[in-house]
């Protein structure tokens, strides 16, 4: 038994070197994630939450250097769905039994805020919960959308490393992104955030800084996910993360924070076949299938290697639900409020 899995299990709390350590260490992997499964199982239980994530605009202003939807790509169609289109998937998610939707976009203002607040009351009168991917808004935009009823928000912050951050965000503000997440605290959203891993000059001191970032703002949702190189980005000739030190990050995140909800990320399925049971296995507990049609999946095209791109709505929730049975795990039948929430 390793000492430091011990104290991390019992306390949920480690420094920075210690953290550090245990990702330097590839000896403790199988420890490290039948501790987080275990932990997952006591804190959250053995039902997945499924989302049904809609990518209802992929529009962005924005030119993070990894991303295949950054303004600078011109190889790629822009879209965006009409606010019909939404609520048509949002119907959709509902019938095939999904109790939250996702709406995620690139960052722009691909509808203005009454626009945006006339889809959210729409989905609301679905009876679904509503997640808001759209990015940093301002504190009024936040407000205006927790008003009409949007219920949860996804910001990740990507690295907590500054210098990382300048490069790979040009014209972006670090210290307004964390601010952004501390505004969505205040209007008590169910606030999500995340990092990726294995970015070119990332080190493993930075990821164990961005998960005690996670352990210190108190998400209630954290995604994490391996970099995965993309064309016609300035990184495509750079090395992806691998799914190994993905996966240790996620059970950490687990350990760290015991009662909060974990995605299984596309990303990880992208670059290991079975990926993301595997993760289900390593403390994650939510999955996010996608119910928008094959024309816009495609052209979603943050990185390559997106599972799915060619399916239906029902067949990528087919699966999902064949894969869960082979690992007994069961769908969740409510909301899938993080328990972190209510703490
Ligand atoms: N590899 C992995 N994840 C990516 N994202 C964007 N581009 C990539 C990439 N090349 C992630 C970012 C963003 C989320 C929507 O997708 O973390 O927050
Ligand atoms: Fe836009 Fe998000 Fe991609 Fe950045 S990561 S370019 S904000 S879609």
């Amino acid at each position: 038994m390793n000492k430091l899995l011990e104290k991390l299990q019992t306390e949920h709390k480690l420094d920075c070197d210690e953290l550090t350590h245990l990702l330097e260490n590839d000896k403790i992997d199988s420890e490290l994630f039948e501790r987080a499964d275990e932990t997952r199982k006591k804190f959250v239980g053995d039902e997945v939450h499924l989302r049904g994530l809609i990518e209802f605009s992929n529009i962005c202003k924005r030119n993070c250097m990894y991303c295949g939807l950054r303004c600078d790509n011109k190889n790629i169609e822009r879209y965006r769905l009409s606010k019909e289109q939404i609520i048509q998937y949002a119907n959709i998610a509902k019938n095939l039994g999904y109790k939250t939707v996702v709406l995620q976009s690139g960052e722009a203002d691909t509808y203005n805020i009454e626009n945006m607040k006339q889809i959210i009351k729409n989905l609301k009168e679905l009876d679904l919960a509503v997640t808001l991917s759209l990015g940093e808004k301002t504190y009024e935009e936040y407000k205006a959308y927790k008003e009409a009823g949007a219920d949860r928000y996804l910001l990740r912050i990507e690295t907590t490393d500054q210098q990382l951050y300048k490069k790979l965000h040009p014209k972006m503000n670090f210290d307004n992104r964390i601010q952004c997440l501390k505004n969505l605290k205040e209007l008590r959203y169910e606030t999500g955030s995340g990092f990726l891993t294995g970015l070119p000059n990332q080190t493993l001191k930075s990821i164990a800084q961005d998960l005690l970032f996670l352990k210190e703002i108190n998400v209630d949702m954290a995604g994490i996910g391996p970099f995965i190189p993309s064309p016609n980005t300035p990184l495509y000739n750079k090395q992806g993360g691998n799914f190994m030190l993905a996966l240790k990050s996620m059970a950490l995140m687990r350990l760290l924070l015991p009662s909060i909800n974990i995605p299984a990320t596309t990303a990880m399925e992208a670059i290991c076949k079975n990926g993301q049971i595997k993760a289900l296995q390593c403390g994650a507990n939510v999955i996010m299938p996608n119910v928008t049609a094959k024309t816009y999946r495609e052209k979603y095209s943050l990185y390559p290697g997106k599972t799915g791109t060619d399916e239906t709505a029902q067949k990528t929730i087919n699966k999902v639900k064949e894969n869960l049975k082979k690992i007994n795990r069961t769908i969740s039948q409510s909301y899938g409020t993080s328990k972190n929430y209510f703490s």
